[in-house]
């Protein structure tokens, strides 16, 4: 077999960057009001050695990237890095997941750069509970964001929003009724306990968030949608991860459920996460992590490099352990990039 792949006989193709573990959010599931210690600027891979890498990638069979966080708006230049990914022959797909405040600034040039398409983390349509969930007033600047994203052509754009029972379970509806009413495509997230209520050592969350009692499972959401109509199954509008897609008859925006807590979908897992400060991290919810900064800065070969990124989807684990409640012990969320 052509192409990377792991011990499972999984074809590894997705390479999932973060760019920064900086934010300018504190989603009240991923990251204490205070925020975290954030790494150095010398840690963090330069855009050059974030790009040298996905082209050893590509060349072993890599062909789609996702830029994520943190933020990865905030950091600055952003449209240059997805200019030398573009570059990258191999690679036919390159997305970015943003909580969207910055969008409107920088669709325009992200798109002349050779961005495809973006997805847009969004929880609640209302004011006042936006700022409870991320703890900032930056709504409109979200909408606004979107709106600039679908204009400029990077398209199609993913609305993600994490349910949470009690917090914004009544606007379920809400979401997916703009499917039918403006095209968009929402995709309901089952709520993961990363960290907050588990926070990794020498974090504290602030308040606990009560994470287990939030969970709700993407049958239920499914089920709270059965006043709008029948859905109906739909084709994924773009690539083969890991969402479930339905449509209403009369709808042009789909709807998606994500869910990594109720069934697992990791007997399809495709990708491979390299972290702001350069560890290629193999599954999103397992601690193991395998250094390619070091290598890196100190001359290590192309062939070295690729045999360090072969042996990282080796060593994917065949599925996560959530079900038995562990989560990761090392990171937040915006230290892996979702
Ligand atoms: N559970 C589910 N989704 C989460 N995200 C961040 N933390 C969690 C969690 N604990 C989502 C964000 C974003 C993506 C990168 O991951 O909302 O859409
Ligand atoms: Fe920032 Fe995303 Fe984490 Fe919210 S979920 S704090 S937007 S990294």
């Amino acid at each position: 077999m052509t192409g990377l792949s792991d011990p499972f006989n999984r074809p590894i193709n997705y390479l999932r960057i973060s760019v920064t573990d900086r934010c300018n959010l504190r989603c009240i599931y991923c990251l204490p009001p205070e925020g975290i210690s954030l790494l150095p600027h010398r840690e963090i891979l330069t855009y050059e050695e974030i790009a040298a890498v996905a082209r050893l990638a590509a060349e072993l069979g890599i062909n789609k990237v996702r830029l994520t966080g943190g933020e990865p708006l905030i950091r600055a230049k952003l449209s240059e890095l997805v200019a030398m990914l573009a570059e990258i022959e191999a690679i036919d797909d390159i997305s970015l997941t943003t909580n969207g405040i910055l969008l409107k600034q920088y669709s325009a040039e992200l798109k002349q750069a050779g961005l495809k398409r973006v997805n847009v983390s969004l929880d609640s349509l209302n004011r006042d509970k936006f700022k409870r969930i991320t703890r900032h007033e930056k709504l409109d600047e979200v909408l606004k964001g979107i709106e600039a994203a679908r204009a400029c052509g990077l398209n199609p754009v993913k609305i993600n929003m994490v349910v949470m029972r009690g917090i914004n379970d009544d606007e379920i509806v809400d979401f997916a009724k703009l499917t039918i009413d403006i095209g968009w495509h929402v995709r309901f997230i089952e709520l993961m306990p990363f960290a907050a209520d588990n926070p990794p050592e020498g974090h504290s969350t602030g308040d606990k968030t009560g994470i287990n009692t939030q969970f709700m499972s993407a049958k239920e959401i499914k089920k709270r949608l059965g006043s709008l109509g029948r859905l109906e199954p739909s084709h994924p509008i773009t690539g083969n991860g890991p969402a479930k897609y339905f449509r209403f008859p009369q709808a042009a925006g789909t709807v998606g459920f994500i869910s990594p807590v109720s069934q697992h979908f990791c007997f399809n897992c495709n990708r491979l996460r390299l972290t702001a400060e350069g560890k290629l991290r193999p599954c999103l919810l397992s601690d193991h992590e395998v250094d390619l900064r070091q290598p890196l800065r100190s001359g290590a070969s192309p062939e070295e490099l690729k045999k360090i990124i072969t042996e990282a989807a080796q060593s994917k684990p065949q599925k996560h352990q959530l079900t038995k409640g562990k989560v990761s012990g090392k990171r937040l969320m915006s230290q892996v990039g979702g």
